[in-house]
């Protein structure tokens, strides 16, 4: 399965919003398939966890508490080239920079609140699905 499967978050910001099927809808007519999906409200232990490879640097904390202040929807994601294809779909970290028509250009409002999270790698991919589902929700 290696490349072919990516993991995303949709923002507590953008759930709050009531971006969750909009977003979800672009994912799936860009040719991804949803292989996992849950919603969860992370706790700020579990949302620092979750963002390890970030501790120490100066947005750390402020990526923490974002992260744990309500709920978020979670999902694996498959497709050929999974991780390189969803990164140009959701676009810049900062929605600003973003190019036309990508998630958070559309949904993002700030570099904190972009809107969705997409996995940097395969081997980030494989982690992140894990943290949140287990093998049995995987299958
Ligand atoms: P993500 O992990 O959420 O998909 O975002 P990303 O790969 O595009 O960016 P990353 O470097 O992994 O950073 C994770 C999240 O931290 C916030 N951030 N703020 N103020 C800053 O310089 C800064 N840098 C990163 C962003 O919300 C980013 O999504
Ligand atoms: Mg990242």
């Amino acid at each position: 399965m290696n490349g072919q499967l990516t993991f995303t978050m949709i923002k507590p910001s953008a759930f709050e919003a009531g971006y969750t099927g909009s977003i979800l809808s672009m994912i799936e007519k860009a040719g991804f398939r949803i292989k996992s999906l849950k919603k969860v409200k992370l706790t700020t232990s579990q949302a620092g966890d979750f963002y390890e490879m970030h501790r120490g640097k100066p947005f750390y904390e402020g990526l923490v508490g974002f992260m744990s202040s309500g709920p978020i929807v979670a999902a694996v994601l498959e497709k050929e080239n999974a991780v390189e294809d969803f990164r140009l779909l959701i676009g810049a970290t900062d929605p600003a920079n973003a190019e036309p028509g990508t998630i958070r250009k559309l949904y993002g409002k700030n570099m904190g609140e972009n809107a969705v999270h997409g996995s940097d790698s395969d081997e980030s991919a494989s982690r992140e699905a894990a943290f949140f589902f287990s093998s049995l929700e995987l299958s």
